[in-house]
């Protein structure tokens, strides 16, 4: 680790730890759906489509580091981090669809609905976010299916993508545009870290802390992206860029610029990180992945 910096170490270690987890939940992921058949085998394919198209598997991930953290139970960890990529990939298929966001590719491929249609796209979403629930409801633990709901619904990712609709060609305040993304972004993310603590019967403390760097990293993850969709190389995303400038999106960068969106980003993840001192290496995946947000190009 002599020659390399900082930020390649983080990119590097990242990297393979998302990758390790990818596996797992991706595993876990096709042994839940090879069950299903039948006369809905197109459907299945286009859930398929977009699940296994080749994303980050960044809130997978975090329920992995979250559970490790508080010393859980690897089964349990699957049907959650299953169950949230899920609801992410299905609010990714709908997000895409021509009503909302209307963009052709995705996670290096065409749209869901550009080939398969609107319809089918519909569905598979439906079929993904149901899906979930039976998985979280497999746990045991109620209390996780409740919190869940509520961070995928409307006090969460489904309100802020509906803020994120009626903000469409206004200029919105700071203020308002940071609640945006805390629903519409930062709500899954940090309930992956919660649910990962709470099946791990994890103190209320701790419960605590990790919502703190949840809330932090979820903003900047936010932030992050709407940088990449200005300055971001959409070969490597996977996704086209400067779409919301199209779309006519209140941006951290339209309002504030690139630079100032940068600073404020590492702003939280210096939070998140901070948030996390009372404990010791074992919490160094999380304080990686932190700071991975910052430096991603994906
Ligand atoms: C993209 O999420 C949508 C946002 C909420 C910013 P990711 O950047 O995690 O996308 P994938 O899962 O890797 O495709
Ligand atoms: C995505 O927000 C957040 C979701 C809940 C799907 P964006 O519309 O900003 O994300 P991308 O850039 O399409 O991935
Ligand atoms: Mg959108
Ligand atoms: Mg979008």
């Amino acid at each position: 680790m002599i020659d390399i910096s900082k930020e390649e170490y983080i990119k590097q270690t990242v990297e393979q730890y998302l990758r390790e987890k990818s596996k797992i939940v991706d595993e876990a992921m096709q042994g839940y759906l090879a069950s299903v058949n039948g006369s809905t085998e197109v459907l299945i394919e286009a859930m398929k489509y977009s699940l296994f198209a080749g994303g980050k598997r960044f809130r997978p991930t975090l329920v992995f580091a979250s559970v490790e953290l508080f010393d859980g139970d690897l089964e349990k960890a699957k049907l959650v981090a299953s169950a949230i990529e899920m609801i992410h990939t299905y609010s990714l298929i709908h997000d895409d669809l021509p009503a909302l966001d209307n963009d052709d590719f995705r996670r290096g491929k065409p749209t869901l609905h550009k080939v398969y249609g609107e319809a089918i796209a519909l569905l598979a979403g439906d079929g993904l976010l149901t899906l979930a629930f039976e998985l979280l409801g497999r746990t045991g633990h109620p209390e996780v299916v409740v919190e869940v709901a509520g961070s995928a619904g409307i006090k969460g990712m489904v309100g802020g993508q509906f803020m994120d609709l009626e903000a469409e060609g206004k200029q919105i305040p700071l203020q308002k545009l940071k609640e945006i993304h805390r629903l519409k972004t930062g709500s899954l993310i940090t309930v992956s870290l919660r649910a990962g603590a709470l099946i791990s019967n994890a103190e209320k403390e701790d419960i605590e802390t990790i919502t703190e760097y949840g809330e932090n990293l979820g903003i900047a993850f936010q932030i992050v992206d709407d940088i990449l969709n200005v300055v971001g190389d959409a070969k490597k995303m996977g996704k086209p860029t400067g779409t919301d400038e199209k779309n006519k999106k209140s941006t951290y960068p339209f309002l504030l610029g690139v630079d100032k969106s940068r600073e404020l980003a590492l702003d939280h993840i210096k939070r998140a990180v901070d948030s996390l001192h009372k404990y010791d290496t074992r919490a160094d995946p999380l304080r990686n992945l932190a700071w991975y947000v910052i430096y991603r190009e994906k």
